[in-house]
C-alpha cells in the first residue's frame, strides 16, 4: 500500500513539474524587480524578450543607457483595446526619447507580440543583437551590460512618465544581474 502511495506522489509530482518546465524553458533567463518582470533568451545574433508589468499603460526597456536615459537603444511598448504597439525609440535627452523612426532611422523590432489581461500588460519581441541603425547600439552577450526596465501608469500613451524605473547590470549569457539603482 505505501509502495503504491510513493508512486502516485511520483506520478502526480511529475505531471505538476512538466507544464512548470515547459513554462521555464520558454526563456532562458528572468529578471524580476517591482511589479515587473524581464524574461530574455540569447540566440544566435538575436535577443528574444519579454516584458511583463502591472499597469494598462506602456512597458519597456532601454539597452545601454550613457547618462540617465541618454544613449539608451529602447524598446516600448503599449496594448490598447486589445492592439498592441511596440516602437523602437532612443534615448536623446538624459530625460526623454524619441521613435527611431523619427530619427531618420528605422524601427528594428522583429516579432512583435503583446495583450493586456487583469491589469497586466505583457509584451514580447525579437531585437537583432546589432542592426546597422545609429539609434541602436550593438548588444554584447558576454560581459555585463546597463539595463533600464520602466513601465507607465494608466493612459495608453507613451508620453506619460513612470511612477516606477530601475537600473540593472546584466550578463545576457549567464543571467547574473545587479541592481545599480
Ligand atoms: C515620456 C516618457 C518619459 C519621461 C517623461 C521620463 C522622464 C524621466 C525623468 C524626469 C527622470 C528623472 C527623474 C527620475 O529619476 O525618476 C527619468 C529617469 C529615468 N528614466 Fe525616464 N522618462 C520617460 C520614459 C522612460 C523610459 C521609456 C524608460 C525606459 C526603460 C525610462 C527609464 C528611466 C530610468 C532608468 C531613469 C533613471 C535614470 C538615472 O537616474 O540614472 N524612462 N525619466
Amino acid at each position: 500500500m505505501k509502495k503504491n502511495y510513493f508512486i502516485i506522489s511520483i506520478l502526480a509530482l511529475m505531471f505538476l513539474a512538466l507544464p512548470l518546465s515547459l513554462y521555464a524553458m520558454e526563456y532562458q533567463h528572468k529578471l524580476e524587480v517591482k511589479n515587473m518582470e524581464f524574461s530574455w533568451t540569447i540566440e544566435n545574433d538575436q535577443i528574444h524578450v519579454m516584458l511583463k508589468a502591472k499597469t494598462s499603460g506602456w512597458v519597456s526597456i532601454g539597452f545601454d543607457p550613457e547618462k540617465a536615459m541618454l544613449g539608451a537603444n529602447i524598446i516600448i511598448g503599449m496594448v490598447k483595446d486589445g492592439k498592441f504597439t511596440i516602437e523602437d525609440h532612443y534615448g536623446v535627452r538624459k530625460r526623454g526619447h524619441k521613435s527611431d523612426k523619427d530619427l531618420d532611422g528605422n524601427n528594428d523590432v522583429l516579432n512583435p507580440s503583446g495583450f493586456e489581461e487583469n491589469g497586466v500588460t505583457t509584451i514580447s519581441f525579437t531585437f537583432p543583437l546589432n542592426t546597422d541603425d545609429k539609434y541602436d547600439k550593438p548588444i554584447n552577450p558576454e560581459g555585463t551590460s546597463l539595463v533600464m526596465l520602466a513601465y507607465g501608469a494608466g493612459k495608453d500613451s507613451f508620453k506619460t512618465r513612470h511612477p516606477y524605473r530601475t537600473i540593472y547590470e546584466i550578463n545576457y549569457s549567464t543571467g547574473e544581474y545587479k541592481k545599480i539603482k
